[in-house]
């Protein structure tokens, strides 16, 4: 079986190794900084093999890296949550730390992986990742699109009383409060819903899937959400393992896709064995370019503000 190390054995990290293991996509080696914590949720998983009926094998590890050799796919979710109130971008400088010194890691210990970021803020982050281990930048991806795609599917969903089945949602940009929902490029059964939707109803799901993450943290008010974003990032994790070659809105680094150039923002892009294979450059029209633009230049000022670029 491949291996995926997960770091970060938190509410995100500790999911998305479970349900890693339970599709049986790899063994998956889980590691914290907590004493103790990655090997218990380790463990338990193991205990719940034998219900499941999974052979993927799960371990844990505190501080030590060593045991992540040999992974193809290293995914990071190391570092704080967003608490209520506050921002993705306060969490910049804290996770910027952490992150740094779990890409030294990743460097020593799985120089030939892809990694999945999913430590926020998201396209940062990505982009930390990108500089301090020097891999290509195909194999280092953010984890947004699919997760704000899927919320905004869910909404579709709900507001049309049809299954998700059907549903293909598009939101590119950034992974914060300007993120660009596509309703020209978001489908049920392959009719836009701009044929199915009023232009209001579109509106306010459109919103509803930006305030998508403070949704949950005002809800939860201890923690932000993790089941949709533990599926989002094992479904890129799968498309990787298997080589799939799927179609996936992700935060990559930008050559002049889109006008833009030497950041991460959320695009269409096909991912399948080591790691990103496209950007998928689409014609947007005026609305949807300015909508984008404002993203990007929202991720640029962003990492300007925190000495970035
Ligand atoms: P959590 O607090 O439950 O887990 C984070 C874990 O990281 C903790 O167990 C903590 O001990 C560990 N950690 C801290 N420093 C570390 C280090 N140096 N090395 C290894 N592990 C370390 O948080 P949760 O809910 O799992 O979220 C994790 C991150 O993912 C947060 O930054 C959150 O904002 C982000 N997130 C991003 C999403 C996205 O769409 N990209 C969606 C959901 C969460
Ligand atoms: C979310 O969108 C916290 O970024 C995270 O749920």
């Amino acid at each position: 079986m491949k291996k995926v190390t997960v770091i970060g054995a938190g509410f995100v990290g500790a999911t998305a190794a479970q349900r890693l293991a339970e599709k049986e996509l790899a063994d998956v080696v889980l590691i914290d900084v907590l004493e103790g914590i990655p090997a218990g949720k380790a463990l338990d998983m193991v205990e719940s093999a034998p219900v499941e009926r999974f052979d993927a094998k799960v371990t844990g590890s505190t501080a030590d890296y060593a045991p992540m050799e040999g992974s193809e796919v290293v995914i990071i979710t190391a570092g704080i949550a967003r608490k209520p109130g506050m921002s993705r971008d306060d969490l910049f400088k804290t996770n910027r730390d952490i992150v740094n010194g779990v890409c030294e890691n990743v460097k020593k210990y799985a120089p030939n992986s892809v990694i999945l970021m999913v430590t926020n803020p998201l396209d940062l982050m990505a982009y930390t990742a990108f500089k301090t281990t020097g891999f290509s930048s195909d194999r280092v991806i953010g984890m947004a699109g699919v997760l704000d795609s899927a919320r905004f599917a869910a909404f579709v969903g709900m507001e049309l009383g049809v299954s998700v089945k059907d549903i293909s949602a598009m939101v590119l940009g950034g992974h914060g409060d300007t993120m660009v929902p596509m309703p020209r490029f978001t489908t049920v059964g392959g009719i836009p819903i701009t044929e199915l939707l009023p232009k209001e109803t579109i509106d306010r799901i459109s919103q509803r899937a930006r305030d998508g993450g403070a949704e949950i943290v005002k809800l939860l008010k201890t923690g932000s959400a993790y089941y949709a974003p533990s599926s989002s990032v094992v479904a890129m994790a799968e498309a990787i393992l298997l080589g799939k070659d799927r179609l996936l809105p992700a935060s990559v680094y930008l050559r002049g896709e889109y006008g833009y150039e030497g950041f991460y923002l959320g695009v269409p892009a096909v991912i399948g064995a080591g790691g990103l294979k496209r950007v998928i450059q689409i014609k947007l029209n005026d609305e949807e370019k300015a909508g984008l633009d404002k993203s990007a230049n929202a991720v640029k000022t962003q990492m300007a503000e925190v000495g970035l670029a």
